[in-house]
């Protein structure tokens, strides 16, 4: 999971006091993220699925596994990374589609709608409650699975066996439509003979290995996905005017614009770190490092 983790979360104490932080592999839930109702801000609440062994948490909203929490803000806008599910083209064209509107979360642009297989015609249309960009974009040629390929020059997913088109600003849904004639219903498809696509983490924001997204397509069923998110759906000045929803209330937090749609975002001030959004949650910084 290394591969997966940009950032580095240091921190304890951040949950809601009397709620878990942990659930699985995920060691720090922090508020407005929360197990159960009463643990997080409406829109954050979290299921601890403990049903298939395994502790696994979900974003009760979607019902979408939580890979990765960064939920305060330290450099960037933070981010939720879940698993987005893979649609296939076997058999038959296919549809898929994923709606966060009225959500606090939006789909990061450093994410990619990646396209791969035999000669499908892929669309997709990303947008918001105001805007759509309707995208489409084709593979080229047939991806034979049985002499895999893989193009490891710069030319990767340009169109032999793979396509993909980026994500516009400010979008909170998408829809997915496969087309393709190389498919169909009179033969019998395992699952890397399928063609598929996903809205996933861009290959290029980490270092992403092109190897590992023709594998992880054709093998399983979800791939990663960085989702921003923010509180409300109005500006700070706004927020700041209704004391009992703004969501800033530490002493020394202060409030940012979101800079992925509408909402806002809490930060520790200057020399303070930990959780804006818990009282007393920010903590002096020279205090709690003892100087020699
Ligand atoms: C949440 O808090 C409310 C009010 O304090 C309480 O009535 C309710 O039982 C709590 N729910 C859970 C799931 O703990
Ligand atoms: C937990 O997961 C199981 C199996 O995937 C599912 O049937 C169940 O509804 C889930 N429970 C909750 C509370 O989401
Ligand atoms: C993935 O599919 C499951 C089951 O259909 C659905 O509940 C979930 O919302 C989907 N997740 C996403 C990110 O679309
Ligand atoms: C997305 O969901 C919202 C709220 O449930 C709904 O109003 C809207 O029509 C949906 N958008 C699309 C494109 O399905
Ligand atoms: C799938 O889409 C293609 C291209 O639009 C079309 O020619 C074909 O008939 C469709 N196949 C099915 C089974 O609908
Ligand atoms: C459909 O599948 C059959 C059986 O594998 C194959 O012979 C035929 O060429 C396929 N048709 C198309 C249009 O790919
Ligand atoms: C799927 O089909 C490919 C190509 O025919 C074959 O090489 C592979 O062994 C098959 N995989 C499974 C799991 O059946
Ligand atoms: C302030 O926020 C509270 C709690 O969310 C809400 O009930 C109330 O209507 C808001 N007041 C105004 C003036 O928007
Ligand atoms: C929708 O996206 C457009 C940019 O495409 C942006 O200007 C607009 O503010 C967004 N609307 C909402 C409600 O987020
Ligand atoms: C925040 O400031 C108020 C007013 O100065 C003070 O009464 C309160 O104790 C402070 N809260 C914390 C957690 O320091």
């Amino acid at each position: 999971m290394a591969l997966f983790m940009p950032f580095q979360i240091v921190a304890s104490g951040i949950a809601l006091p009397g709620c878990p932080e942990t659930c699985g592999d995920i060691h720090i839930i922090s508020y407005p993220f929360g197990i159960g109702p009463n643990c997080s801000l409406p829109g954050f609440e979290l299921i601890c699925n403990m049903s298939n062994g395994s502790p696994t948490p979900f974003l009760l909203i979607n019902n979408i596994p939580v890979l990765e929490i960064v939920s305060y803000l330290w450099s960037e806008q933070p981010n939720v990374l879940v698993n987005n599910n893979i649609t296939s083209i076997c058999m038959s064209n296919a549809t898929s589609s994923l709606n966060l509107s009225g959500t606090p979360y939006w789909i990061n642009n450093r994410n990619k709608f990646v396209v791969v297989g035999c000669d499908i015609i892929a669309s997709i249309t990303f947008g918001n409650e105001t805007n759509k960009h309707p995208g489409s974009c084709r593979t080229m040629g047939c991806y034979n699975p049985d002499s895999i390929t893989y193009p490891y020059d710069n030319n990767f997913c340009s169109g032999a066996g793979c396509c993909q088109i980026s994500v516009p600003e400010e979008v909170n849904y998408y829809q997915i439509s496969l087309q393709s004639q190389n498919y169909n219903s009179s033969k019998q498809y395992n699952s890397s003979q399928c063609g598929h696509a996903v809205v996933t983490q861009s290959y290029n924001y980490v270092n992403y290995d092109e190897l590992y997204v023709y594998d992880t397509l054709y093998q399983q069923q979800q791939m990663p996905l960085y989702l921003d998110w923010s509180i409300g759906n109005e500006g700070c000045k706004m927020a700041q005017a209704n004391k009992s929803s703004y969501a800033c209330i530490d002493n020394h937090s202060e409030c940012v614009e979101s800079d992925n749609g509408p909402g806002y975002l809490c930060m520790c001030s200057d020399g303070y770190e930990g959780n804006p959004y818990l009282e007393g949650g920010c903590q002096d910084f020279s205090v709690a490092i003892p100087s020699v």
